[in-house]
């Protein structure tokens, strides 16, 4: 018998404490906490997270500010926002949905964003601290998954641990969070040779490469945890993992759906990095 690890349960669990914490600031006479996002360009799954984001803020009483750009926005008109906005004393995160359009470098866009507004922990300085184990913003993604983890009694303490798929935004600072929670880490990439040799060594599996059932039973231990990061369409349309669900569900322990899994945890950790944010700017 396997456990599904439900996302959306302790999700609502934590955006519960931060909508309470975030009324307690309130009949304090501090601010709400404060999240700008800005979107450039129509990426219609950018624009469905972006919504989510918008309507998380909302749910937990955040002021909440989306700036909506045109696909051929200037580097320079973007750069002059985000100085505004790294000025504004309501906003404590500024968050610039990722993919931009190829005209504009990521890099360049993430650098001009003040570290202490950059809940979503993708600055240097920020990334240097996760590397380090430092206090600071949490990488939303392995931080939510780090936070189901523990929910369900899962201590990565000497375990082995593969994670599939090396991006800046998922697979590496997972690599960290786990690093730190004393598992020994694998990290596999597209480039890796017999990927199912590795995946089987798994005592906890985390995939985050974006294509739909990739991982199937050959792929995993039996009795091994399952967390999968993808959120791709299948065949029939249907939204679906980088997991076989049905498939590998039975061979597992525990086991994260999608959707309902890791996705809605992403954002309760940008909102639990506003909320951190807004402490510090009120002296908390
Ligand atoms: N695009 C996909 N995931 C993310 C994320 O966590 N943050 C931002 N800014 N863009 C993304």
């Amino acid at each position: 018998m396997y456990t599904i690890i439900d996302g959306k349960k302790v999700s609502a669990e934590r955006r519960l404490a931060i909508q309470n914490a975030t009324k307690e600031r309130l009949e304090k006479n501090l601010p709400a906490p404060g999240l700008a996002v800005i979107i450039v360009g129509e990426d219609p799954a950018s624009q469905v997270y972006v919504r989510n984001k918008e309507k998380a803020c909302l749910d937990a009483g955040f002021h909440s500010e989306v700036i909506r750009l045109p696909e051929n926005t200037e580097e320079e008109t973007l750069l002059s926002i985000i100085d505004r906005l790294n000025r504004d004393d309501a906003i404590d995160g500024i968050l610039v949905q990722l993919p931009l359009p190829k005209h504009l470098k990521a890099d360049t866009v993430i650098a001009h964003i003040d570290p202490n507004k950059d809940v979503d922990a993708f600055h240097t300085v920020n990334v240097g601290k996760i590397m380090l184990g430092e206090k600071g913003f949490a990488p939303c993604t392995p931080a939510g998954i780090m936070t189901l983890l523990e929910a369900y009694g899962i201590d990565p303490s000497g375990k082995e641990c593969v994670v599939v798929g090396r991006s800046n935004i998922v697979g590496k600072p997972m690599a960290m969070l786990m690093l730190h929670k004393n598992a020994t880490v694998t990290v596999t990439h597209s480039r890796t040779v017999d990927l199912p040799s590795v995946t089987r060594r798994a005592d906890i599996l985390i995939v985050a490469i974006g294509k739909a059932k990739f991982i199937t039973p050959d792929m995993v231990k039996e009795g091994a945890v399952v967390i999968d990061v993808g959120m791709n369409r299948d065949e029939n349309n249907k939204l679906c993992g980088d997991v076989d669900f049905e498939a590998v569900a039975p061979k597992t322990s525990f086991i994260t759906p999608v959707p309902g899994g890791v996705g809605p945890m992403t954002i309760t950790t940008l909102l639990e990095n506003t909320l951190l944010s807004a402490r510090k700017n009120s002296g908390q």
